[in-house]
């Protein structure tokens, strides 16, 4: 059985590792777990049409290659679950207060330090083929953009760190999530993301189509929506973008 990482494929530079990592699946099904690992991207993109800043040779900007064709369409969002807390673990091994804000933006505090974008195939109501991008900030020391709150981990601890061997930990923990999730420990993948779940169960700001409201996350239901009681108004569940962090404005 192929693990993630066991085979990596270098690209110096691509104008985005997940364009380049859904041709080799069209075109020649790659083994499960390979990895897309670019040294440069020049269109990388993020979630909703965004960008991904990412200095050349600084960074991970990789994707992966799954076959989960034992997750049904109705129940992707457990591949999402199973991944962040992946990236998570490996962030574990050097910071700690690492979250995972909804739906899969990795934190530590209240900073982003990696961003997944999941591209999924369907055929008969399974996930045929599954195309993880993830960016991971590592030996960025200044981001230009305007994304917000990016931090990398040499910001956060002072250091810089090896890309092979970020890449090889980081493959490990990835592939341990992956294997729970093929072996059906799929309560324990649902617990553990709750546990880490950014902002869960206290008081914050929030805005939705109805303007700013006082809520509190609850949790995220079967299909991957956040579930916010309004102080107001009651329960809510949400789709990604139709309900929006307001930072800063904490009252835990
Ligand atoms: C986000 O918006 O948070 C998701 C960012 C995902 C960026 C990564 S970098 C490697 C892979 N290739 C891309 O074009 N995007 C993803």
């Amino acid at each position: 059985m192929n693990c993630i990482g066991s085979n990596v494929v270098k690209l110096q530079v691509v104008q985005s590792t997940n364009n380049y990592a859904s041709q080799a699946v069209m075109t020649k099904r790659p083994e499960e777990g390979t990895v897309y690992v670019a040294g440069k991207q020049l269109e990388g993109r993020g979630q909703l049409k965004n960008t991904w800043e990412s200095e050349g040779g600084k960074n991970l900007t990789l994707s992966m290659v799954l076959y989960p064709e034992f997750v049904a369409i109705q129940d992707q969002f457990i591949i999402s679950k199973a991944i962040s807390l992946g990236v998570a673990d490996f962030l574990r091994q050097f910071v700690s207060d690492v979250h995972i804000k909804w739906p899969n933006d990795i934190y530590v505090g209240d900073k982003k330090i990696a961003g997944i974008l999941i591209e999924n195939s369907l055929r008969q109501g399974l996930i045929a083929s599954c195309i993880v991008g993830l960016g991971l900030n590592v030996n960025q020391e200044e981001f230009v953009s305007d994304a917000p709150n990016p931090v990398s981990l040499r910001q956060l601890t002072s250091r810089d760190y090896d890309l092979d061997d970020c890449l090889n930990k980081l493959s490990a923990s990835l592939d341990r999530r992956y294997s729970r999730l093929k072996e059906g420990e799929w309560e324990q993948i649902d617990c553990d993301y709750h546990e880490v779940l950014y902002r869960c169960n206290q008081w914050h700001s929030f805005r939705d189509g109805d303007g700013v409201f006082e809520g509190k996350i609850l949790g995220v239901d079967e299909i991957g929506r956040l579930v916010i009681e309004k102080l107001t108004s009651g329960l809510r569940h949400y789709h990604f973008k139709e309900v929006e962090f307001i930072v800063n404005k904490a009252k835990a």
